[in-house]
């Protein structure tokens, strides 16, 4: 199980004003590893992120999860490959406002269409492992932001994706909470052993990581033997 991205552009823009975001860019990530993709904003991480997680179809190149092809497959392929073996996490955590801690979670049983009362304990044991086992009824708006990207962590955990990518996770985290939050994310890849994809201009959380990935590296014309970063 890995994510492999071969020779990936993503350009965009009407045809008057095309603009490639991404140029021709090879990269592998690998299970139970935590990768931090950094650059410069605007160096296409967020781009990158939609391309893996089959939000955004590249303009050519192939996107292989685990050996399958997402930028080749139907829309509704896509659909079901985000469903079953995809998971998102995004810097505000986007949690729905006036929902509990584990309903947040349930709520992501609701819309796979499995009956969510045969999930409550599971939902718990997730919020557990993310160090929220005293919060499992507390609404968005009475926990802390580095509380709120833990339930958006468990959540996105939840059904098991064989992917999870992560933007910024601690761009609305006080300080203090990043790092704590940063270890979480590297103990649930290798714990969970999935593919886990980071990007971050936070050095806690690139020094958190098994491997840091510089898009600056990433280039098309930047030099394979080049050390990472120039
Ligand atoms: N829909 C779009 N149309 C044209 N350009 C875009 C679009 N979305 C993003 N961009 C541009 O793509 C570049 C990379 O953006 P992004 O992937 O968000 O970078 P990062 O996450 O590293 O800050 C930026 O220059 C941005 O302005
Ligand atoms: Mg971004």
């Amino acid at each position: 199980m890995s994510l492999e991205l071969n020779a990936v552009t993503v350009t965009l823009g009407r045809t008057d004003a095309r603009t490639t975001i991404l140029d021709g860019l090879d990269v592998t990530f690998e299970p139970g590893r935590m990768t931090a993709l950094v650059g410069p904003s605007g160096s296409g991480k967020s781009t990158l992120l939609a391309v893996a997680g089959a939000l955004l179809r590249p303009t050519s190149g192939q996107v292989l999860l685990d050996g399958e092809n997402l930028a080749g497959l139907s829309d509704d392929r896509r659909a079901k490959a985000r469903r079953e073996r995809i998971g998102y996490m995004f810097q505000s955590g986007n949690l729905l406002s006036g929902l509990t801690a584990i309903d947040q979670l349930l709520t992501a049983v609701h819309i796979s269409g499995a009956r969510p009362r045969a999930h409550r304990s599971r939902a718990e044991e997730a919020l557990n492992r993310v160090g929220l086992g005293h919060r499992l009824r507390h609404r968005p708006e009475q926990l802390s932001g580095g509380e709120r990207q833990r339930v958006a962590l468990a959540r996105a955990l939840f059904l098991s994706p064989k992917l999870l990518l992560i933007d910024e996770p601690t761009a609305a985290v006080d300080r203090s909470q990043a790092g704590d939050l940063a270890a979480l994310l590297a103990e649930r890849a290798h714990q969970d052993n999935c593919v886990m994809v980071v990007a971050t201009h936070d050095r806690t959380v690139a020094e958190a990581a098994d491997r840091v990935v510089d898009m600056a590296a990433l280039t098309a014309d930047a030099a394979p033997s080049a050390p990472a970063g120039r």
